[in-house]
């Protein structure tokens, strides 16, 4: 098939790989020059597990990249792969769905092919036929019969999302007319997994109750770590008995600092401001979020009553990204307690294998580093915010610090004398 991808980003730029690699002709819309130039020389701008393998083997092949649209109307479908990030009152910022709708419908104008739009940004209950589907309409004058809407969630997670892609549980098709979804449902043949067919809205909801349940896990296995530190109990032991129940399952049972990326945070809080909106108080999903926002500043505390003042002190950060296997920074637990020990007076050395550049972004005022042990050199504390795998063989690392006093945000290390934030 002929496959439209707009948006090149972590979600767009895996999917139009992954498409490729199942035969289709890929056609990617990204309006980020820089981006282009890049994936056009066959580099991925971000960093993802085989994606630059990938990417090597299509671009230019039956993968092509450009900012423009106008190839749009010779494809079989379109993916809208836009980001959806958080408005200043907690909503789903929706403006750039709205500027490629309004680009897809002025390329698709007076059309006679049939086309389908699909919609794989996380994007709120009722968008895809209250925003999407008006705006391509009108800028297009295109004749229905012409035309089919799909909203296909992703579930891909980052650090792991080409197989996630590949492997997905479940592919979700919400459409309105059996042709459009049948379409959608033709681009991932050869993949083995369930299809789940659904309406429009309830294929949206899919997606932000699916996160919103993963968060949950999250949030209740933090709180029930806070209360086994408090008891001198390990959580992890708990949470292994815990998930061996069926009805529970292991995964997202890690306590630990918290959950980031560019996902839970903002969708949780979308889905808080859509409630709120339709007068429902959700109880539950706001407590989600106040257990989330205080996992890291329990951290800086722990560190404090540890070695009093932080003024002038030293203090190695182990891990930037939101999590390991990715240079993604986007809501990382790290930048709140960087901050936190910013205005306390420490002074802080961050190394993460892959998000150093990132969170320079963010926060360039502190000293970054190209080792572990360089950041833990003279340090009098460290903070380790990431699970990378590499951090699990630092020990004689910890040697180098002024005074070894470790707090661990993720259950990663093998050396004794660290201290967890939940165990
Ligand atoms: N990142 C994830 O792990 C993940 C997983 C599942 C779902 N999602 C959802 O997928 C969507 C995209 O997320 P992402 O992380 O890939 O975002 P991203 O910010 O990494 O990528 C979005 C890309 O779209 C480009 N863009 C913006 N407007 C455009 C336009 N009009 N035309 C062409 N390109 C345009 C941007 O330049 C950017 O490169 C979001 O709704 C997100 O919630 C993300």
């Amino acid at each position: 098939m002929r496959i439209s991808v707009v948006g090149g980003g972590y979600v767009g730029l895996v999917s139009s790989a992954c498409l490729a690699e199942l035969g289709h002709s890929v056609n990617l819309i990204e309006i980020d020059k820089k981006k282009v130039t890049c994936i056009k020389s066959g580099h991925s701008p971000i960093f993802e597990d085989g994606l630059d393998e990938m990417l090597a083997k299509h671009i230019n092949l039956n993968l092509k990249i450009s900012s423009d649209y106008n190839d749009v109307p010779l494809s079989d479908a379109t993916f809208i792969c836009v980001g959806t990030p958080q408005s200043h009152d907690g909503s789903a910022d929706l403006s750039m769905i709205k500027a490629a709708s309004h680009s897809i419908g002025n390329v698709l104008r007076d059309s006679e092919k049939y086309h389908v739009v699909a919609v794989k940004s996380t994007v709120p209950p009722s968008t895809t036929q209250q925003l999407v589907m008006p705006i391509i309409l009108e800028n297009g004058r295109i004749k229905d019969q012409n035309i089919g809407f799909v909203m296909n969630p992703e579930f891909l997670r980052e650090g792991r999302a080409i197989q996630d892609f590949m492997k997905p549980d479940r592919i979700v098709i919400g459409s309105s007319d059996i042709k459009a979804g049948d379409l959608i449902a033709t681009v991932y043949h050869g993949l083995n997994a369930p299809v789940v067919r659904t309406g429009i809205t309830e294929a949206e909801m899919v997606k932000y109750a699916s996160n919103a349940f993963l968060a949950t896990k999250i949030s209740f296995s933090n709180e029930i770590g806070n209360i086994c530190k408090r008891l001198g109990i390990d959580v992890y032991e708990v949470m292994k008995g815990v998930g061996l129940d069926h009805r529970i399952n292991p995964y997202f049972l890690n306590a630990g600092a918290g959950f980031g990326g560019s996902c839970f945070p903002k969708d949780i809080m979308a889905l808080i401001h859509l409630a709120e909106r339709l007068e429902e108080d959700p109880i539950l999903l706001k407590s989600i979020i106040t257990v989330n926002e205080h996992q890291p500043k329990r951290m800086v505390d722990m560190l404090e009553k540890k070695i009093g003042s932080l003024s002038g002190k030293k203090v190695a950060v182990l891990g930037l990204a939101f999590k390991d296997n990715t240079d993604d920074v986007r809501d990382s637990r790290s930048i709140g307690v960087i901050l936190d020990l910013k205005n306390k007076g420490a002074w802080v050395a961050a190394y993460d294998p892959k998000a150093n550049v990132s969170m320079r972004s963010i926060i360039p005022d502190i000293d970054y580093c190209s080792s572990a042990a360089e950041a833990l050199k003279n340090a009098d504390a460290c903070l380790v915010m990431t699970e990378w795998p590499e951090f699990s063989s630092l020990e004689k690392e910890f040697d180098l610090m002024k005074s070894r006093i470790i707090i661990e945000g993720r259950k990663i290390l093998s050396c004794a004398d660290c201290e967890g934030i939940c165990w």
